[in-house]
């Protein structure tokens, strides 16, 4: 769609631009982002937030959305990208933000979610330690949905086929989460995902049987409900 972002940019039309696998990736972190937010809600230390994350519900879906801003040849590359392309690609959190500022009013829920789903968009890519990116905050200063999207947004990366290597087993993905908590991810998140890794596995099994249909096609992506 270009890097044009205008007030009155309808959100069908940005989410059509988006290639289809990045779509299925979007529909299935916020499949895992449901499932562990719901885990989450369960446990003492996220009682003050359980109405707000107990209907957060699919949104995780958009946490990609400033990919409709990027390129599509790079976006479907089947070579590891440049660092001049993955440059590109690192500003879709920042696309999302001017997106959503400039057009705020482009989802109709209730203002408390909304504004999580922004978050995630925004700072999915921020590292617990303050080595992401694009505004290097860490900790809690990072939002916690985004903490959470982060989690399951690399959980399907790695069980995810790339170009360049094979998808990498459950098993696999647990163990860089379990690696990576306390440096890219809230260790606190990581460890619920981690105790509950056997309900994100069957999760996986699940979105694996479906996207084995390769007939699934934008409409019924919609159509699935995942998003609005
Ligand atoms: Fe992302
Ligand atoms: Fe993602």
């Amino acid at each position: 769609m270009g890097a044009k972002i205008f007030p009155g940019q309808r959100l069908d039309t940005v989410i059509a631009s988006i290639p289809i696998q990045e779509l299925w990736h979007m529909q299935r972190v916020g499949e895992l982002t449901n499932e562990l937010l719901r885990l989450m809600v369960q446990y003492a230390s996220y009682q003050n937030h359980v109405d707000k994350l107990s209907r957060f519900n699919h949104y995780g879906f958009f946490h990609d959305i400033g990919k409709a801003w990027i390129p599509v040849e790079i976006l479907k590359k089947s070579d590891l990208l440049t660092p001049e392309e993955y440059k590109k690609v690192k500003m879709h959190p920042v696309y999302a933000k001017e997106y959503f500022e400039k057009n705020p009013d482009v989802i109709d829920i209730e203002p408390s979610i909304k504004s999580l789903l922004f978050d995630a968009a925004v700072y999915h890519h921020e590292r617990w330690d303050g080595g992401g990116y694009p505004y290097n905050l860490s900790g809690d200063n990072i939002p916690l949905i985004a903490r959470v999207v982060a989690v399951c947004d690399a959980y399907d990366a790695i069980t995810t086929k790339r170009p360049y290597r094979e998808a990498k087993p459950h098993k696999e993905a647990c163990r860089e989460i379990k690696t990576n908590a306390g440096t890219q991810f809230d260790p606190d998140i990581a460890a619920i995902f981690l105790e509950n890794e056997k309900g994100f596995r069957v999760v996986h099994r699940r979105q694996s049987l479906r996207m084995m249909n390769e007939e699934v096609g934008i409409k019924e992506l919609f159509d699935s409900g995942c998003y609005l």
